[in-house]
């Protein structure tokens, strides 16, 4: 499932880390890159150690803490902590699947990259080119969406960024390991959830709406991973 998450930041917070972000020293993206994206990555990053870098990382996190779509649809067990990352004057990153898991420079927490997720900070209409395209089962999906929007995705998925031809792209990039390894129960979940949403607006909880949510609550039971 590729799934758009609307709004996960507010303006303050968008205002916020892009000051953070031009302030900032930037390194070689490739530091975090696998042996084979490395050959076909080019932007810069936010090392991860530094005070910048943390305060962006938190004002992430603190945003993603109160979206209720990202939990329906992620189930998170574990969130890489986010990287931030900027493409301009013809960067690229060619293509590549992520690294399946990913160890925690600092904290040395290993997380099992279930889901890729992108955070777009940059007003889309700042730059030119870096569209993120994403082969799934129905073709390419090409998503370039407004600041403070996130896309999630497969972490199977072949993927890439087109040049930034004008312009710069400041994203924030990160993977979710979650409690539903297979993107298909995920999916299922995640419909279930909405249609349970809707039905208990529509008609309130009824005997038959509380044995749908209960059967929501045992499938995730069945398949968790905690
Ligand atoms: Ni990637």
């Amino acid at each position: 499932m590729l799934l758009r998450v609307p709004n996960v930041l507010n303006a303050e917070e968008l205002n916020h880390l892009r000051q953070l972000m031009l302030q900032a020293d930037w390194a070689d993206g490739k530091v975090t890159a696998g042996t084979q994206s490395a050959q076909v990555k080019r932007n810069i990053q936010l090392p991860e150690t530094t005070a910048d870098a943390e305060a962006a990382r938190l004002i992430v996190l603190k945003a993603l803490n109160r979206n209720a779509l990202f939990f329906s649809a992620a189930l998170p067990k574990k969130i890489y902590p986010p990287l931030f990352n900027q493409y301009r004057d013809g960067m690229d990153f060619g293509a590549h699947i992520d690294n399946a898991v990913r160890t925690h420079a600092i904290s040395g927490m290993h997380v099992r990259t279930d889901i890729s997720c992108t955070l777009f900070i940059a007003d889309p209409e700042s730059y030119e080119g870096g569209e993120l395209v994403v082969e799934d089962t129905y073709g390419h999906q090409i998503v370039k969406l407004p600041a403070g929007d996130m896309v999630l995705y497969p972490g199977t998925s072949l993927h890439h960024v087109r040049p930034v031809t004008k312009g710069a792209r400041l994203a924030s990039f990160f993977w979710v390991q979650s409690m539903i390894r297979e993107d298909a129960q995920r999916t299922l979940l995640f419909d279930m959830d909405a249609a349970i949403v809707t039905l208990r607006q529509q008609i309130g909880d009824t005997a038959a709406v509380i044995r749908l949510t209960g059967n929501y609550h045992n499938l995730i039971r069945m398949w968790a991973d905690t």
